[in-house]
């Protein structure tokens, strides 16, 4: 698979940006380096989600996780305004960073702001303070062996912001080799305390390899987006609260939740 430059046009709601994305060629550990049939229906989604706003006067702020060519992270920056970090392995982060200088003109013609960085899922060192969760979280296709679902579920755990607000919203391929991942994924959201509040299947395709088996490659996708259970009730409670901030980003500890 040659190295290739493709061009995305990504509804805003009331116009359409087009993102460039470069993709190097293609190698079995790098899957980073394509944009994937399911990062495309997301991005053209995103500003279909009925999602919380962010505090007025502040902007939203969204974690990208193995965002690959960078598509979902650099659309979110620009249909939502947000400021977005797009992280991945260290070995596809030059190529993402580099998408994301290429599209600062789209990015910032919205208001938004995108940043990159690695982020291994497997990595338990390094916790995040409260300070850096956040209340948006993206992901598409990132399940693909059997460490993942555990990986990434924990990722998320350190990741997402404790708020009613908080959403996690993935986008994954419903290929029949990975339902085993798909399956352990569900079950480890729920025991982590999230439940889905949206979903829906939609189909999309794996275009970059239109020519090498002979057609578009159809590929039916899940989508969700996931919120805190628990939280619910928090936040009525919150509402009628004269003693605590009913501020929506606020933080909470999750002990406090006898997690
Ligand atoms: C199938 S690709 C999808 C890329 C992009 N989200 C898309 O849909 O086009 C899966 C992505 O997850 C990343 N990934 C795999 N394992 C990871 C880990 N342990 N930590 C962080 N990212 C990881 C890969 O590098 C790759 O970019």
């Amino acid at each position: 698979m040659p190295a290739v430059s493709r061009t995305f046009q990504i509804p805003t709601g009331s116009r359409s940006v087009q993102i460039v994305l470069h993709e190097p060629s293609l190698t079995e550990d790098n899957l980073g380096w394509k944009t994937w049939a399911s990062s495309y229906l997301l991005a053209k989604r995103l500003h279909l989600l009925r999602l919380p706003e962010a505090p007025a006067g502040s902007q939203r702020r969204v974690l990208e996780l193995g965002s690959g060519t960078g598509l979902v992270g650099i659309a979110a920056a620009a249909v939502w305004g947000a400021a977005v970090r797009l992280t991945d392995l260290a070995e596809i982060e030059a190529n993402l960073a580099m998408n994301v200088r290429d599209n600062v003109q789209v990015i910032e013609s919205s208001g938004g702001v995108a940043t990159t960085g690695v982020l291994d899922w497997s990595d338990t060192k390094n916790s995040p303070s409260d300070e850096i969760q956040y209340p948006i979280i993206l992901a598409a296709d990132p399940l693909y062996s059997p460490e993942h679902p555990a990986s990434l579920v924990q990722t998320i755990g350190r990741y997402l912001h404790r708020s009613a607000e908080a959403r996690v919203i993935v986008e994954l391929p419903l290929r029949e080799a990975y339902a085993p991942e798909i399956d352990d994924f569900h079950h480890r959201m729920r025991a982590l305390g999230l439940e889905v509040r949206e979903q829906g299947e939609e189909t999309g395709y794996d275009d970059w390899r239109a020519g090498e088996e002979g057609g578009l490659k159809e590929v039916r996708c899940w989508w969700g987006v996931w919120a805190w259970k628990d939280l619910k009730a928090w936040s009525s409670a919150q509402a009628g609260s004269q003693h605590i901030s009913s501020h929506p980003w606020n933080y909470f500890s999750y002990d406090a939740l006898g997690k």
